[in-house]
């Protein structure tokens, strides 16, 4: 639906030579490509811009020569979202191949870096429970109020795990439960400190806890952070205001009155908005910041195309002024 781009290649292994419309129904009547079965590199050499959509690991084999060819890369995988190419065998498990490429790509998310992102030519977009997680802890990262570590409770839908079914994925495995399949050592966890980190420009420390629930689409991130002063609700309106106030796709859900009373993924799923919330504990002096995108929008593709838009100058909404679909 943009209007500034022109889809010329989809390709696929599996589904090579079907019509995309074929495999996406909902397509029918937008797109009437088939399927190709190019190399990542024979698909580059067609454009002038390439999604690459394969699992992690997978990017890595082909970026290197692709970005030789004069092509701008948008790389939805981890394989180069750290700075540092010490973080991949902390968190991945493997030595990075090509680490000079890493300081060439830019995190793709333009709240935290529009700037860079407007000289990019490659670009690498962030983990999905980690942009929840770094939207909704990032202001108070930069007003100096995380102090020790920041504590993520995440909650996600079964397309968070990519389209190959398992059991974990299979509907009667999933209906009706909440399965922290994470409790500790996320991977997202070295994106969330790598980009904290630099809005703070302190070393900044996270943990988080992730779980499975009963939804195909949609996080929300529950996130503490303990202060230690007495901190009222316009010091937190503020720091989120200032980081936030101008930004197209995100909103505040503060609605002590209302059912919907902070950020719910059911308000999101279908856009490319990301619902923020926030509220002061006293007792404790805890800093609760919550969350909540589509994952495969705000959390994926959206943002590439965000960041694209920003790369390219064109207007940011370009193709993604969608209302969420909240189904009832
Ligand atoms: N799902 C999310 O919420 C989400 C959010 C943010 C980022 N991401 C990242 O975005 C990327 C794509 O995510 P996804 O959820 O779409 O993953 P996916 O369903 O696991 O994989 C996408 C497609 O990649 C192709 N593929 C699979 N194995 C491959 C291989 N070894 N080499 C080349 N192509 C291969 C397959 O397509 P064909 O067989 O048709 O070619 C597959 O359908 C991943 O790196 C993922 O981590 C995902």
């Amino acid at each position: 639906m943009h209007p500034d781009i022109q889809v010329k290649v989809a390709t696929s292994q599996q589904h090579s030579g079907e019509y995309v419309f074929k495999v996406h129904p909902n397509l029918k009547g937008l797109i009437d490509l088939t399927f190709a079965n190019d190399t990542p590199e024979e698909a580059a050499s067609k454009v002038d811009i390439i999604f690459m959509a394969v699992p992690h690991g997978s990017s890595i084999e082909h970026v290197p020569k692709i970005s030789e060819m004069g092509v701008r890369i948008i790389d939805m995988s981890a394989d180069f979202r750290f700075r540092n190419p010490a973080d991949y065998p902390v968190w991945y498990g493997w030595e990075h191949p090509a680490p000079d490429l890493l300081s060439k790509f830019v995190y793709g998310m333009p709240e935290l870096h529009r700037e860079e992102l407007k000289s990019a030519h490659f670009i690498s977009v962030p983990g999905c429970i980690a942009s929840s997680s770094i939207y909704s802890l990032a202001p108070l990262a930069k007003a100096g109020l995380i102090n020790g570590v920041a504590v993520v409770d995440a909650k996600i839908g079964s397309s968070g795990s990519g389209n190959k079914p398992s059991i974990a994925t299979h509907f009667s495995e999933r209906y009706n439960s909440v399965r922290i399949y994470s409790p500790s050592g996320h991977r997202h966890i070295g994106e969330i400190e790598q980009e904290l980190s630099i809005v703070s420009g302190i070393k900044t420390t996270v943990t988080m806890s992730a779980h499975s629930v009963n939804m195909v689409r949609g996080i929300l991130t529950t996130s503490s952070v303990f202060v230690d002063r007495e901190l009222k609700m316009p010091d937190l309106w503020n720091a989120y205001r200032s980081m936030y106030g101008k930004e197209p796709f995100v909103r505040f859900i503060m609605d002590p009155n209302g059912l919907y009373k902070y950020p719910d993924p059911k308000l999101v799923v279908g856009s490319n908005f990301v619902d923020l919330g926030f509220v002061i504990d006293q007792h404790v002096r805890r800093v609760i910041a919550l969350g909540s995108i589509d994952n495969l929008i705000k959390g994926a593709a959206g943002n590439a195309i965000q960041s694209m838009n920003v790369m390219e100058g064109f207007d940011e909404r370009e193709g993604l002024m969608m209302s969420p679909m909240r189904l009832v």
